[in-house]
């Protein structure tokens, strides 16, 4: 029993079979532990890969090297689109504008929004000036500047005429008759220009006009910050003093009113409505004339047609189909439609009474004329100084000067006049002014005859 029981054989035996149990139990279990967990991990990657059973395309540039792929959500616009890389369509129509090209630049040089964010897209059409020469001679100065925070980012120009519809002087274009025609004609061209240059990669378009002579370098951040679907600056412009120094310039920003929406009934299916016009009463509350100068620049007005001189929006409101309406819009065309097309397609359309910038004094006919009436003036006035002159000498040597003797006479000739009878009240009897004329043998004052 002993042996038996003392026997290291019989109990090594079991002790091998329960180690060699316990081996495979590890084995087991940690091959268990690795199937749970491969299939744990299918299941994660399952879950954090949702579309995994629906077909995506693999757009990568080894197998597609012509192919790219926006997701548009990325390229809505916010408040703070500069500090997020956000690209600017920047468009300028151009139309015998090389006289302002300059200046324009210099306004480009100041701006404050990252210029490589900004694509820069110019239309030029009916000009007869050399515009495009002084585009192209401005761009290429700016975009070999040295500091390479000059460079804008993507440059397109095109080119299209659309006809001469009126003149271009000052009061062919600010005409009564011509305004429905030029604004149509201006929609088109604005259209063509957007839809040639917009590309998904843009999150903002700004619309700008070339003739500006006074505005902030931050503008774009100015009026982006506001996080607006569609929004416009107020547009005043400077006069010389003889006119007043200043006015409103920009009447195309207004609100709706009752007495607009009344004319708008009256009026023809292709009729344009226009600002600022005596045939066209609409009492509009409007931008430029509720400006404070001392109000405060970040307040807000709702409004509903529009001016384009600076228009900045969002790139998903020209993504979504509103344009600059070329026909008549609910009785407007061109950016007036355009903001009330927004308004109407649900996007947020305000303008800013107190933050303005100046447009150039542009004189009209009439200002011309007076200007060479004052130029002609001048020379009259100096041409009868001089004349002046001579006739004083003709005068001093023909007549007696008689000044100094008179400076000594006054006093003595009107010693005898007693000035304090000016003071003295008089009485004036009424009495029978009821009677007069009673002895004019039945003659009404009325039928008196002096004469007789
Ligand atoms: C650009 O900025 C400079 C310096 O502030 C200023 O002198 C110049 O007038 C500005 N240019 C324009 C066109 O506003």
């Amino acid at each position: 029993m002993d042996d038996q029981l003392g026997s290291p054989k019989l109990f090594r035996r079991p002790r091998k079979a329960v180690q060699q149990r316990s081996r495979i139990c590890v084995i087991a279990s940690v091959s268990g532990l690795l199937m749970a967990s491969c299939v744990l991990y299918l299941i994660i990657s399952l879950v954090s890969a949702r579309d995994i059973f629906r077909y995506s395309p693999t757009f990568d540039s080894s197998n597609a090297i012509d192919t790219q792929f926006y997701d548009l959500k990325d390229y809505v616009g916010h408040a703070d689109g500069w500090a997020r890389g956000e690209r600017v369509l920047f468009c300028v129509p151009l139309r015998d504008a090389a006289s302002h090209l300059p200046m324009f630049f210099g306004h480009m040089r100041n701006m404050t929004y990252p210029h490589n964010l900004i694509d820069l897209a110019f239309l030029v059409s009916d000009s007869s000036d050399d515009t495009m020469g002084v585009l192209e001679k401005n761009l290429l100065e700016i975009q070999s500047d040295p500091n390479p925070e000059m460079h804008f980012g993507q440059i397109e120009i095109f080119q299209k005429d659309f006809g001469q519809i009126i003149g271009q002087g000052f009061s062919d274009r600010h005409g009564f008759a011509a305004q429905g025609p030029r604004r149509k004609m201006m929609a088109r061209a604005r259209n063509w220009l957007s839809s040639a240059a917009l590309k998904p990669y843009h999150s903002w378009v700004y619309w700008r006009d070339v003739d500006v002579e006074t505005i902030s370098p931050t503008i774009i951040e100015d009026l982006m910050h506001h996080d607006r679907d569609v929004i416009v600056p107020n547009v005043w412009r400077p006069l010389p003093e003889w006119l007043g120094n200043q006015q409103p310039y920009d009447l195309n920003s207004w609100q709706e009113s009752d007495g607009g929406l009344q004319l708008a009934n009256t009026l023809d299916e292709d009729a344009v409505i226009v600002e600022g016009y005596v045939e066209y009463a609409t009492w509009r509350p409007h931008l430029a004339y509720l400006r404070d100068p001392y109000g405060d620049p970040e307040t807000e007005m709702v409004l509903d047609g529009i001016g384009g001189v600076s228009i900045l929006s969002k790139a998903r409101v020209f993504r979504s189909g509103a344009h600059f309406p070329a026909f008549s819009f609910e009785k407007h065309a061109e950016t007036e439609g355009f903001g009330k097309m927004c308004k109407r397609m649900g996007f947020a359309v305000v303008g800013l009474p107190h933050y303005v910038i100046w447009h150039i004094y542009e004189p009209s006919n009439d200002d011309l004329k007076h200007m060479e009436w004052m130029a002609q003036e001048e020379v009259r006035q100096q041409r009868e100084e001089s004349m002046q002159k001579v006739y004083e000498r003709v005068y001093g040597a023909g007549f007696l000067d008689v000044e100094d003797e008179w400076k000594e006479e006054k006093p003595l000739i009107l010693r005898n006049t007693d000035s304090s009878r000016g003071a003295r009240k008089i009485q004036v009897d009424w009495d029978d002014v009821d009677t007069f004329g009673d002895d004019l043998n039945g003659q009404g004052l009325a039928d008196f005859d002096p004469a007789l």
